[in-house]
């Protein structure tokens, strides 16, 4: 059978802060005639329904993904969350393990905040609500891509910029607070049952590399790749790479619905 004739789960890819859907462009021109793709916006950003004021916990995000696909009548999928994604993709698998055929975690890590990190995120979730918001992703934007990326490919940057300056500011920090109040995802590894697929940009600055091996040693079925020429923003960076990780991942998950 090849994969044309098979029932495929649907590809549901969560998008990185502070981003939206749109991230997602290259995953959608490169795999979306191979499979149903959905990208949603979680709450407060894109086409989302603003936030009323309440904090963005990744619960609350995995129970809005939970609704969407219910009301997109999705009920196998393979999750893929990239680094905020990931974050919202671990609390998915508490959730609704049952629906999820796979699973992709890409630059993103299974711990909680430490203190340190946790206080920079107040720091920030302080500065952009000082009107600070434009100078925040300025800062960010250097971590985020690799020099090569930033050096070569102005485009991407310039592309990551305006999505990013498109968040409302008070979207960023609902999330910011949000991220910092989850909970740690290290104990849940080895229950993840399903092909998981780690991708990792080699000179991401934000989630290295050492966090997909952690998540390798701990997760049973997992394959880890790790992307040259591509930072915190792999998928965009090295889309080719990316979408051919995604595509191992997917066969592993057909092949196993065979059986
Ligand atoms: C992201 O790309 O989603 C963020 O870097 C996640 C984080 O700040 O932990």
């Amino acid at each position: 059978m090849n994969r044309s004739e098979q029932s495929q789960p649907t590809l549901v890819l969560i998008h990185a802060f502070p981003f939206d859907s749109r991230m997602w462009g290259p995953q959608r021109t490169g795999l979306g005639e191979a499979f149903d793709i959905y990208t949603p916006d979680l709450p407060g950003f894109g086409g989302s329904p603003r936030l009323d004021g309440e904090e963005l916990s990744m619960e609350l995000a995995a129970r809005f993904v939970q609704r969407e696909l219910d009301a997109r009548k999705i009920d196998r999928c393979v999750i893929g969350g990239l680094s905020m994604g990931g974050y919202v993709s671990f609390e998915c698998w508490r959730l609704f393990p049952e629906r999820i055929a796979g699973l992709i975690l890409a630059d993103t890590k299974a711990s909680a905040d430490t203190e340190e990190a946790r206080n920079k995120r107040f720091e920030a979730a302080e500065q952009i609500g000082h009107g600070g918001y434009g100078e925040y992703v300025e800062g960010l934007l250097e971590k985020l891509l690799s020099k090569k990326t930033t050096d070569e490919r102005p485009e991407i940057a310039q592309a990551v910029r305006d999505i990013a300056l498109s968040v409302l500011p008070e979207t960023a920090i609902a999330a910011l607070l949000g991220m910092a109040g989850r909970s740690d995802s290290t104990s849940i590894l080895p229950s993840i049952s399903v092909p998981t697929a780690l991708i990792f940009g080699e000179d991401d600055a934000i989630t290295t590399v050492d966090e997909g091996k952690k998540m390798a040693s701990a997760i049973p079925d997992a394959k880890l790749t790790i992307l040259p020429k591509a930072g915190h923003l792999a998928n965009i960076e090295n889309a080719a790479g990316f979408n051919e990780a995604v595509l191992e991942v997917m066969d592993r998950v057909g092949n196993l619905a065979l059986r």
